[in-house]
């Protein structure tokens, strides 16, 4: 499913590579959808990189620990929100439906992302090692941890696109919503938000960027403007052998 979804009702939704599932209602998800699209990108490209970069290639060792830091940040981060602001209002408003399948649901996305904690910090120690002292043994383990987070984070997000978000859709009211939107957007640096502008913007069409610029506002298009140049550079560096 590559295409933008226009409804009659509500916001206009993004179906975006990889997307399992599009929730529709009445919020507007797609900073969601925005940031699913980019992990699932990212984390292939990742995989890719760590079984195709050759050991001897320094700069790009550290060009990939690089942008490792600072896509296990925005993912941590957006993980953190939906623990501690988006599943606990949910919690309580599928107990007060009475909705017991909804909970179980609910309790499966904060385990699953217990289970993808460790991975990420393996890859973490692997990419650092690799940008410090480069070896085989420690290219083709990483090689094997990227693929495995890139598989149990891409069931993880299928879950939470076809399970979850249809709940949020059904009982989260927009204030609730409003709430999990300002959690994810706090703690933004200036060097983080450089980075993450022309990240989520990465690999979408013209339309979809238009759907994604009306939800997240138009102020990001100069923003876009000013920081592409440089996340190409650093991107084609990184991912020279992905
Ligand atoms: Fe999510």
């Amino acid at each position: 499913m590559s295409t933008t979804t226009h409804r009659p009702a509500g916001p206009a939704l993004l179906d975006l590579p990889g997307q399992t599932h599009v929730a529709e209602g009445p919020l507007d998800l797609n900073g969601m959808y925005l940031a699913h699209h980019a992990f699932r990108r990212d984390l292939a490209s990742f995989a890719a990189a760590a079984a195709g970069t050759p050991v001897g290639e320094i700069d790009v060792w550290r060009g990939l620990a690089v942008r490792w830091e600072r896509f296990s940040h925005v993912l941590h981060h957006h993980h953190t929100t939906e623990d501690d602001v988006l599943w606990p209002q949910l919690l309580d408003l599928v107990d007060a439906d009475g909705d017991t399948a909804g909970r179980a649901t609910l309790e499966a996305m904060e385990a699953e992302h217990q289970l993808i904690d460790p991975l990420l910090a393996a890859c973490a120690e692997g990419f650092a090692r690799m940008a410090d002292r480069p070896d085989e043994e420690t290219r083709s383990r990483l090689a094997g941890t990227t693929r495995q987070a890139c598989d149990v984070l891409g069931e993880h997000l299928r879950h939470e696109e076809t399970g979850a978000l249809p709940i949020v859709q059904r009982l989260l009211p927009q204030e609730g919503w409003d709430r999990v939107e300002e959690a994810a957007g706090s703690g933004a640096t200036f060097a983080r938000t450089r980075f993450l502008v022309p990240w989520v913007a990465d690999g979408l069409t013209p339309e979809q960027r238009d759907t994604a610029f009306s939800s997240v506002g138009n102020g990001f298009r100069v923003l876009l403007w000013f920081t592409r140049r440089r996340y190409a550079r650093e991107t084609a560096l990184a991912f020279r052998y992905a």
